[in-house]
């Protein structure tokens, strides 16, 4: 079967002068999409994970500038690039990892500086562009990620990073997806991802709405699952992406790569260059978000943990490159990656 196939599933969408995102934090059980004309409740949606994913968050942000720039040139066509200065803090503050969400903010003020007109049309354009970039690079990371993959074989994923976390098939699962109708991978299995459920939520659903075999994991069982010889790969994707190859990706990436490594599993990392940082040296200096405790301490709502007991939740980790295999970016693949292969790749 080709791709057009297993490229079923959007989550953002610009919609006749609004924006409309799938609300991810409702998914499987439930489908619903809410359209944002307000660029605060762009921000607040990204900060309370409507939506989520490197790439989706930096889309998603572009678009929220558009507002911003419609709401405030209505305000004042005289004092709009002042104004809006407050809407891309905003939208700034909302998470602080995925390197992709000031990638595309940083795309849009340098656009918008240049313009004293009305700057809807031009900065929609603009977001659109992010948004059909990305969607391309999916597709070409696809086809350079399931090149490596050698034959029949399953692949373990972690977190998602599929068509909910980016504009089209996704990082990780656009490999996931291009290698299995290519025959390369049978099976994948898939991490469920304490204590967000990406992976039981998000990357099951996805794999399931394009018929792709899915096994649901605890993470507690991925070494045991590399021991028994049950994967050849693990595919994840990435928030940020240091100038030596160190990759910050969901809580427990870093586990994974430990493990594989042991295990004689390969570690492939999905991501474009958007998500690649070389203003940043090295992993250790990529803020990593903290979230709330409750999203430990209870579980779909409902409390787990006894009253008193405090929790702790790094909602990212950092792998360091030399756990990583390969890197594979839009603009070529990094096998082992070095700050001198890392500038290279990225020179194109
Ligand atoms: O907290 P999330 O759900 O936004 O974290 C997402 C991830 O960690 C993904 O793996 C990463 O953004 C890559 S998405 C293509």
């Amino acid at each position: 079967m080709s791709i057009q196939s297993y490229d079923n599933i959007r989550a953002v969408e610009w919609h006749d002068g609004g924006l409309r995102l799938l609300d991810q934090r409702l998914l499987p059980h439930l489908e619903q999409w809410l359209t944002f004309s307000d660029a605060l409740a762009v921000a607040r949606a990204i900060r309370d994970m409507v939506v989520r994913g490197a790439p989706a968050i930096g889309i998603t942000a572009a678009y929220g500038v558009v507002l911003a720039a419609q709401q405030r040139y209505e305000e004042s066509s005289e004092h709009w690039k002042s104004l809006i200065e407050e809407d891309f803090k905003r939208l700034a503050e909302s998470r602080p990892t995925a390197v992709n969400l000031f990638w595309a903010l940083d795309r849009m003020k340098i656009l918008l500086a240049g313009i004293d007109a009305n700057p809807v049309v031009s900065l929609l354009a603009e977001a659109k562009l992010i948004h059909a970039e990305d969607i391309a690079a999916n597709l070409h990371m696809g086809k350079l990620g399931a090149e490596l993959i050698g034959g029949p074989c399953a692949v373990l994923t972690h977190c998602n990073a599929g068509a909910l976390a980016t504009g089209g098939v996704g990082t990780a699962l656009g490999v996931i997806r291009i290698a299995y109708a290519a025959g390369k991978v049978n099976h994948v299995f898939a991490d469920e991802t304490r204590p967000w459920l990406q992976g039981a939520r998000l990357t099951a659903w996805e794999m399931v709405q394009d018929n792709i075999p899915v096994t649901l994991i605890a993470e507690g069982a991925a070494a045991t699952l590399m021991k028994q010889g049950k994967v050849k790969w693990v595919v994840v994707g990435s928030d940020r992406i240091a100038a030596n190859g160190d990759v910050a990706n969901k809580i427990g990436t870093y586990s994974l790569a430990t493990n594989a490594r042991h295990h004689g599993v390969k570690f492939m990392v999905v991501a474009p260059t958007s998500t690649v940082d070389m203003t940043i040296a090295c992993g250790d200096k990529i803020p990593i978000e903290e979230r709330p405790q409750a999203e430990v301490l209870s579980l779909a709502g409902t409390r787990i943990a006894p009253d008193g007991v405090h929790a702790w939740n790094p909602s990212f980790d950092v792998t360091p490159a030399d756990l990583v295999d390969v890197i594979v970016t839009e603009k070529g693949v990094v096998e082992a990656p070095t700050v001198v292969k890392m500038a290279e790749m990225m020179k194109g």
